[in-house]
């Protein structure tokens, strides 16, 4: 099979398809063929050493797919040969299989590709987690999604107009933007060239309910700061690299919460809930309330570029490697 190896960390531009033998079926594990591959902003972070977990070279990056079940080990539960899974492997992911034990895996929504499914798990329960277990969004309330076309953020911008919030997406770009408004985002801000305090203050009519930030840097002040009294800003990650130092009298002033979000963190201590949690948003796919939009595909082999897209944001909405 062939795999996606990282030989040095640093530039995306290092990773390299190498050959190596077939999976063999292991007792209580699930042999996976993969047909999709997750890209996500983590696995930038992992191949240049500056994620939390920082394997040494050379190990395969990917963390999620999506793919066919070949072989069922003794002692596995719950699946059988040629069900359509989504694996969670945290890292080995970008590879033509994955073997893991059968807690690691999921029954693929039966509305999704295999390309959307790879980019499903954690972009959307992250959304939920945060929008529902930690923000407790109402109906009527108005959200901020920041780095609103990326991963995470236009799982939000669907998950929060489904809970009936009103959405404002902000981006960088207006073919990002264009994007937000597809998903569903009732009002969109141009960051990188608009004022995002006064805009978000306006489109809301005063304040946003709830923050949700994926992206930190220069813009988590001003959308602290566009924040209606009793308001949340969900801290969800730091794409824009810096994270931020806000004056903790603005939260006083504005009587709003920080509220921090680490879904894979609670998903790990609460596995029952965890699973709950993403059965109910795989049951809003199949009815239709969910609609995850297509992602960008890529050759498998074109792993550097996808991570390099990734990192330079040029990708809008997901990035998912396909196997064919
Ligand atoms: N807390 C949790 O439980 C949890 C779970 C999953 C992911 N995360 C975190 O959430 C963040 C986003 O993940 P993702 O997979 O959605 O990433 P993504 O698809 O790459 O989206 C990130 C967005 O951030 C914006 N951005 C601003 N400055 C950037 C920069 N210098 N480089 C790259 N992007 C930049 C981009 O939008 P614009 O170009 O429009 O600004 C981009 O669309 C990451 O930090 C990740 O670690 C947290």
């Amino acid at each position: 099979m062939r795999v996606i190896t990282c030989t040095k960390l640093g530039a995306p531009e290092n990773l390299v398809v190498e050959s190596r033998p077939d999976l063999a079926p292991l007792a209580e594990h699930v042999l996976v063929d993969v047909k999709a591959c997750g890209v996500y902003f983590v696995d930038t972070l992992m191949v240049q050493g500056l994620y939390q977990i920082r394997p040494d070279p050379p190990f395969v990056p990917g963390g999620e797919v999506a793919g066919v079940v070949r072989s069922v080990g003794e002692g596995a539960e719950g699946f059988a040969p040629g069900d359509a899974v989504i694996a969670t492997p945290g890292l080995n992911g970008f590879a033509e299989q994955v073997l893991l034990p059968a807690s690691r895996l999921i029954p693929m929504p039966r509305k999704l590709s295999f390309p959307q499914a790879a980019g499903f798990y954690q972009a959307y329960c992250t959304a939920q987690f945060a929008l529902k277990n930690r923000a407790e969004l109402k109906k009527g309330e108005t959200v901020l999604v920041l780095g609103a076309a990326g991963g995470v953020g236009l799982a939000a911008i669907d998950v929060a107009r489904d809970m009936g919030a009103r959405v404002i997406a902000a981006a960088s770009s207006p073919e990002k933007l264009e994007a937000c408004r597809r998903q569903g985002a009732d009002e969109v801000i141009l960051y990188s060239e608009e004022d995002l305090k006064l805009r978000a203050k306006e489109l809301s009519g005063g304040g946003v309910d709830v923050v949700y930030d994926p992206v930190g840097g220069d813009f988590s002040e001003p959308a602290l700061r566009a924040m209606a009294p009793g308001g949340r800003h969900l801290v969800i990650g730091f794409a824009g690299g810096e994270i931020p130092r806000v004056r903790w009298n603005l939260i006083l002033l504005k009587q709003c919460q920080v509220v921090g979000v680490d879904w894979g963190g609670w998903g790990s201590r609460n596995r029952e809930a965890n699973a709950a949690l993403f059965q109910d948003l795989a049951d809003r796919v199949e009815s239709g309330r969910l609609t995850p939009v297509p992602p960008t595909v890529y050759p498998f082999e074109d792993a550097g570029q996808a991570l390099r897209d990734l990192m330079d944001r040029r990708v809008v909405g997901k990035a998912a490697l396909s196997l064919g």
